[in-house]
């Protein structure tokens, strides 16, 4: 199956983007031809400084090999790589209606949240379409809040086809990851970098420890009985550990005896255990940054040569050559 996928390079990847996204986009490329590329031109839609998104973007490239992108299984790119990606969403913007674009969710959200109201947030999801037409995936994976965005894609991919009279893209089917449950922040709420609630997967680890000794719960006292269900320790502490070990840490909250603390240090000590080995392999990355732009550009190669045919498919059928 050819999957595509794209992650913003928005800030600095947080457990939250790790269990939702990352390692579920990680799993596919076992048995997928899968394509992969931090949507830089997206994040341009938020980041205005330069410096910044090339630190986010080259931070997000480190992430992903550290935690087991194989560049030999994904083909792993920087959208900014890949001019043909602009090209076909003026191609599809021709068949775009005015509506589609105005009923969208995400461009009032977040024009509501004070995001600059320009063309490039109002066209965002037809550079998505085209990320995803000019390799004609088949499946898609994202989490529910890209939903109508996949729909804009299926559409535009469906417009064009009947106004051309051909089928020159397939109709991408969406993966949406809503089985992959919603991972809390510090303070209970969803964790996101807009709530300021996030525990960054390679931050500092001391600095990480506190703030997993900051995560919120109810005012039980040591003695008393805690329900595991209901706690946000309890529900990262989940995402790192095996059936037995939930078990054995569910039963400890019930029997009371057990504090707070207790369990947060479990979940510290979890955290680092899980992330020390990427943290290794990431600073080993880190010192070269040849490789990593290797890896870049062969992806980019490897991605660009699925969207050449596409695109001289979609030139010629509307009359470009
Ligand atoms: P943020 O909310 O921090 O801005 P993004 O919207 O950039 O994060 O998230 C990128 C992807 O990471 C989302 O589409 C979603 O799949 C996943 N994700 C983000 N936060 C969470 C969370 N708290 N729980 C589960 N998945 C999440
Ligand atoms: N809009 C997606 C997000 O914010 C990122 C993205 C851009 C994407 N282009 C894509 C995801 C194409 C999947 C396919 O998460």
């Amino acid at each position: 199956m050819r999957v595509l996928t794209g992650i913003q390079p928005s800030g600095k990847l947080h457990l939250g983007n790790y269990f939702g996204a990352m390692k579920p986009s990680l799993a596919l490329q076992e048995e997928n031809e899968v394509f992969l590329f931090i949507a830089n031109y997206h994040a341009q839609t938020t980041i205005r400084d330069g410096a910044l998104l090339r630190d986010y973007t080259h931070n997000v490239a480190l992430d992903f090999l550290a935690c087991g992108l194989d560049p030999q299984k994904t083909a792993f790119y920087r959208q900014s790589d890949v001019p043909e990606v602009h090209e076909l969403a003026w191609l599809l913007s021709v068949v775009c209606p005015m509506g589609l674009l105005e009923r969208a969710h995400s461009y009032k959200d977040k024009t509501a949240r004070g995001v600059d109201a320009n063309h490039a947030l109002f066209a965002y999801p037809v550079l998505m379409a085209a990320d995803i037409l000019c390799v004609n995936a088949e499946q898609v994976p994202v989490g529910k809040d890209q939903k109508q965005h996949l729909e804009i894609a299926r559409d535009l991919a469906g417009k064009f086809n009947r106004q051309v009279g051909e089928e020159v893209f397939k109709l991408p089917d969406p993966i949406i990851r809503d089985s992959v449950a919603i991972v809390p922040g510090v303070d209970g709420q969803k964790m996101s970098k807009s709530y300021g609630n996030t525990i960054e997967i390679f931050g500092n680890p001391k600095k990480t420890r506190k703030t997993i000794m900051k995560v919120v719960t109810d005012s039980a006292a040591l003695e008393d009985s805690k329900d595991p269900d209901t706690c946000n320790v309890f529900a990262l502490y989940k995402l790192f550990a095996d059936e037995a070990e939930q078990a054995a840490l569910a039963e400890r909250y019930r029997a009371g005896g057990m504090g707070y603390g207790e369990a947060k240090k479990a979940l510290a000590d979890k955290f680092e255990a899980h992330f020390e080995p990427y943290r290794a392999k990431r600073a080993a990355l880190e010192a070269d940054p040849d490789f990593v732009n290797d890896v870049l550009r062969e992806g980019a190669a490897k991605a660009r040569k699925a969207m050449q045919p596409v695109l001289t498919a979609a030139r010629a059928a509307v009359g470009l050559e």
